[in-house]
């Protein structure tokens, strides 16, 4: 077996791993990406799809990036509740928008780039093992697509791949090694090939349960209902996820169409105890999860990679310490508002399965603090298009 050798080790080829080895890129840090997945796997796994103004602007730095051409700006988002709806001007409150462009869209972007830059990118890589985090030369050990072992060394080893991550245990000292909370309900998703219901996207909150219309096209349409955690995605009919649907969102008449694909996605709030453990560290999904209420979930992946990729430039490229020993306690600044956004939309958007009469109106009443008052408003503007960010890098070149 031929040992290799790179400066920083990238496990997953997700938004985060892909993005941070374009940053490292453009300081000259070269870097090996391995993903276990194939790449139309990775570009055809169906995921949220909203982008904070920030990311929109750091995928600007990616040569090709569609999102601001395929996807699409928008303004604001309404909340219904009680029979009304109540528009959340995101321009006229922060002067920022956000985008609605699907995340596997930006993974097809974010890899056909890498790919014609050069990166060393490789699918259906598994990795078996990380060893070596606390000595000066860290080591990933794995198989390639055609099951041969490889070993790779390196200066420095990041776990972007996701929830269940393979890095995650060395940098915690446990798989599970986190602040975690789940949540008794999960949403039920669809695809289906229907124009638009509303222009913006609606957040409903009924007594029947939550409701989410977002969209992907003029011919395609994404919406969620709150549902049991347990529930069997095929037992419904069509017509009945139409009343079911149609049930969370009074006042608006959705127009239907065929289905093509439901799922079923899990709501959990997850904070590993450890961001980084001498050369190794976690991003994006591999260091937290959010429910999806909040649409945080790849904003606060690439926040992260930014911090990452400047302390890894400081570090590697400089030999200073400070960015890279800060790097645990300034991502979790904003991944700990980011929970708190992600938990406090969907706990006052979604019926509780145990909740009291008291409760429900408790609900309502926080709703309309909400919307009635122009702080109110203006957090939950300032939350969704995203907290500025301090990136600190320069400008791309070209
Ligand atoms: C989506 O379009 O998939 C979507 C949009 C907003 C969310 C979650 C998911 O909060």
């Amino acid at each position: 077996m031929t040992v290799e050798r790179t400066r920083v080790a990238i496990v997953g080829a997700g938004p985060a791993g892909l993005f941070l080895s374009h940053l490292l890129a453009e300081i000259g840090i070269d870097s090996v990406v391995l993903d276990q997945r194939s790449r139309s796997e990775i570009e055809s796994t169906i995921r949220a799809g909203i982008l904070e103004q920030g990311t929109v602007e750091l995928l600007d730095r990616i040569p090709g990036s569609r999102a601001r051409t395929v996807g699409h700006r928008h303004d604001g988002i309404q909340l219904r509740f009680a029979g009304e709806g109540h528009r959340i001007d995101f321009p006229g409150s922060v002067g920022r928008s956000v985008w609605l462009y699907p995340q596997h869209e930006v993974l097809q972007d974010l890899i056909a780039a890498r790919l014609a830059a050069g990166q060393d990118l490789r699918f259906g890589a598994t990795v078996t093992a990380v060893t070596g985090v606390d000595s000066e030369t860290p080591r990933v050990t794995g198989t390639t697509a055609d099951g041969t072992p490889f070993e790779l060394l390196a200066d420095f080893v990041v776990g972007a791949d996701g929830s269940r991550s393979v890095v995650r245990p060395v940098v915690t000292g446990s798989s599970t090694g986190g602040y975690f909370r789940e949540y008794p309900f999960a949403w039920f998703g669809i695809l289906c090939e229907a124009p638009p219901s509303a222009d913006e996207l609606i957040y409903s909150n009924a007594p029947e349960g939550f409701a989410l219309i977002s969209q992907r096209s003029e011919t395609v349409q994404r919406m969620y209902f709150q549902c049991d955690p347990h529930i069997d995605a095929d037992a419904l009919s069509e017509a009945q996820l139409w009343d079911t649907l149609q049930a969370c969102v009074p006042g608006t008449t959705l127009t239907e169409g065929p289905i093509f694909q439901r799922d079923v996605l899990r709501f959990r709030s997850f904070v590993a105890h450890e961001l980084r453990r001498g050369r190794a560290a976690l991003v994006g999904d591999a260091a937290h999860t959010v429910p999806p209420t909040g649409a945080k979930g790849m904003n606060l992946a690439i926040a992260d990679v930014v911090l990452l990729a400047r302390a890894l430039e400081e570090w590697l490229g400089h030999g200073r310490t400070e960015l890279i020993d800060a790097y645990p306690e300034t991502a979790s600044r904003r991944i700990w508002k980011a929970q708190h956004f992600s938990w406090w939309m969907t706990s006052m958007l979604h019926a509780a399965p145990d909740a009291s009469e008291f409760d429900r109106l408790r609900q309502l009443g926080e709703l309309r603090s909400v919307v009635e008052s122009e702080a109110g408003r203006t957090y939950l503007a300032e939350a969704y298009t995203g907290w500025p960010l301090e990136t600190g890098l320069t400008a791309p070149v070209g």
